[in-house]
């Protein structure tokens, strides 16, 4: 595996929407550094989740660094609500951007880190000129838009050819995978050098997540 620092994700999809700050708090507790929230539009992906006053509850609640990841049509009209409202990452989609250069600038300009994530259909190279802007490549490994999805082995393809770039550019930018992370594909994942594995049923559909957060974290280590 390559030598590079690695953290499990945990995804708040699949955990208890009526006690969120709960949920968070455990995996943080098991060692979690951050969270990520999956913010849905019902246009980008046939989901509806959360808006920016989540992000602001949840940012005042706890400590852990939040990762906002936007399935949204438009981000550039909701970049600052969300950047306001406390998210520390804040990643939207290639597909949803007309100029996603400016977009990363934009966010950047909020004092967040950016990320630029891709469904399964868009190419690696899309992101590769944006390298050299980025916090955080985002390489979904199933269609974004719900949890419990099974993992697609294709895309570690994907995670390879940015590993490389990355690697060669020798920039500090994250490489993260999201969707059918469990402790089967996660070792897959760490392998082909992702260093952020989102995970969300299997944390929080797990009997004990805390156990399931340190079981995928050790894995990955
Ligand atoms: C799906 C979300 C994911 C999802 C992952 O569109 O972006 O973060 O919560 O859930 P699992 O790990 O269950 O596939």
């Amino acid at each position: 595996m390559p030598n590079l620092k690695r953290h499990i994700v945990p995804s708040l999809l699949s955990a208890n929407f009526a006690h969120l700050a709960r949920d968070m708090k455990l995996i943080q507790e098991a060692g979690a550094e951050s969270v990520q929230i999956d913010v849905m539009d019902g246009h980008f992906v046939p989901n509806i989740t959360v808006g920016p006053i989540v992000v602001e509850w949840l940012h005042k609640e706890s400590s852990m660094f939040l990762d906002v990841h936007l399935m949204i049509e438009n981000p550039p009209a909701y970049i600052e609500p969300f950047a306001k409202a406390g998210a520390n990452l804040l990643t939207v989609h290639w597909e949803a951007c007309k100029d996603p250069v400016a977009v990363v600038r934009e966010i950047k300009k909020l004092r967040t880190k950016a990320g630029m994530a891709i469904r399964p259909k868009t190419p690696a190279d899309v992101l590769f000129p944006l390298l050299k802007e980025l916090d955080c490549a985002l390489v979904m490994t199933v269609e974004p838009g719900f949890g419990g999805q099974v993992f697609m082995p294709e895309m570690l393809d994907k995670v390879r050819a940015l590993r490389k770039r990355i690697d060669d550019a020798r920039r500090p930018c994250e490489l993260q995978v999201d969707g059918g992370i469990n402790l089967r594909t996660a070792k897959l994942a760490a392998e082909a050098g992702a260093t952020l594995l989102v995970a969300g049923s299997a944390v929080f559909g797990a009997p004990d997540p805390a156990q399931a957060f340190r079981d995928l974290q050790k894995l990955i280590q």
